[in-house]
């Protein structure tokens, strides 16, 4: 079985207090979630960063912040609201999770957040991962954090060549991940330490042309040593992409009106999309020109105006979207589910970003 290639290469204790040292003097100090231990605070920051850059997070993290300033405030909200804060950041689901979340913690919990990794995981949207950084950073929980970043450190100090594609080999590292954690003073050491691996992932141990010779720990890493950083971690299995084409209809009335469809909760038996864009206010979606000109009375035919194609990519899916402009009277019903929304009232809905980018082009 392929795994570390020595236990003992990394000294153990040797390990997390250079990381601690590092942190302390190299790490980063002042995101906007830094220096706080407020589970509200430090569980929507790890939520959002979940696949989303630093730099796009801390405005909508402001922003949300501002909006709903605890939990009791999020989970009071409707949801649309929360999707509209959401928009543009993707992976909506995060956004439906965390509303359900924020509503958990209050009838559950009494509206303050579980204290331990192993009850967090238990609410909506918060993974293993995630469970440890709220409550290590929060409580000092000794519970290791393995994010994509954290993996990658982890592998390369250990020399870990376990595919971690594979169920058993992610185990593992899970396992190592917590023998490498502090022992001591967990209450200031294990908040610094979660932050330490983030940091190092971040800042120093990057995926391509890792900074080695600003690393602390360079001298005892398995992959350093071996002169190929980069061959960790090993993963195999590789996401299958498909391609879908869209035609979407943008229909506008004179005065700036848009046709727009909510979309499901979590998609429909008839949706090639499924769950994508799910509770989101959307152009109305076709498989082809002919089935748009098909939703559009034949007096109109002539006003259908094809736009340049444009490609949106998904985790597992890149869409071609079509759209399709047409100017229609506002007396006209496209179909039962959708509404005209007027143009002031449009962009404070929640729109997936790339609808959004389109509408706010001219055309
Ligand atoms: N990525 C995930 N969690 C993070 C954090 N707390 N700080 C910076 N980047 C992160």
């Amino acid at each position: 079985m392929a795994s570390a290639k020595s236990s003992q290469a990394v000294e153990v204790a040797q390990w997390s207090d250079r990381l601690l040292r590092w942190q302390l003097v190299h790490g980063r100090h002042d995101l906007p979630w830094q220096n706080t231990r407020d589970p509200y605070r430090v569980w929507l920051s790890e939520i959002m960063l979940q696949q989303t850059q630093v730099t796009t997070v801390r405005e909508y993290y402001a922003r949300f912040l501002q909006r709903f300033p605890d939990v009791a405030t999020l989970a009071a909200a409707p949801l649309d609201d929360v999707l509209a804060l959401w928009s543009g950041l993707g992976y909506y689901s995060r956004a439906r999770n965390l509303h359900a979340c924020a509503q958990k913690v209050m009838v559950l919990h009494g509206g303050a957040f579980p204290r331990d990794a192993a009850t967090l995981q238990e609410l909506p949207g918060i993974g293993r991962s995630t469970a440890a950084a709220i409550a290590s950073i929060c409580f000092g929980e000794r519970v290791a954090i393995l994010d994509g970043n954290v993996k990658r450190v982890l592998t390369r100090a250990l020399g870990f060549d376990g595919d971690l594609a594979q169920v058993a080999q992610e185990r593992a590292l899970w396992k190592l991940a917590q023998e490498l954690l502090p022992r001591d003073d967990l209450n200031q050491n294990m908040p610094r330490y979660t932050q330490a691996v983030m940091d190092m992932g971040a800042t120093v141990c990057l995926p391509r042309k890792p900074s080695c010779l600003m690393c602390p720990v360079a001298d005892l890493c398995v992959a350093c040593g071996e002169g190929r950083p980069e061959a960790y971690p090993v993963k195999t299995r590789k996401l299958k992409r498909t391609a879908q084409s869209l035609w979407l209809l943008w229909a506008q009335t004179r005065d700036g009106a848009v046709w727009l469809r909510q979309r499901p909760a979590s998609g429909g038996a008839d949706d090639a999309l499924k769950s994508v864009w799910a509770g989101l206010h959307c152009l109305e979606l076709f498989d082809s020109f002919e089935s748009v000109q098909a939703a559009v009375p034949a007096r109109w035919h002539e006003g259908l105006q094809e736009l340049p194609v444009f490609k949106h990519v998904l985790t597992h899916k890149d869409l071609h979207l079509h759209p399709v402009h047409v100017a229609l009277p506002a007396s006209l019903k496209l179909s039962e589910q959708g509404h005209w929304h007027a143009a002031d009232a449009w962009p404070a809905l929640g729109l997936p970003a790339p609808i959004r980018k389109l509408l706010e082009q001219q055309v």
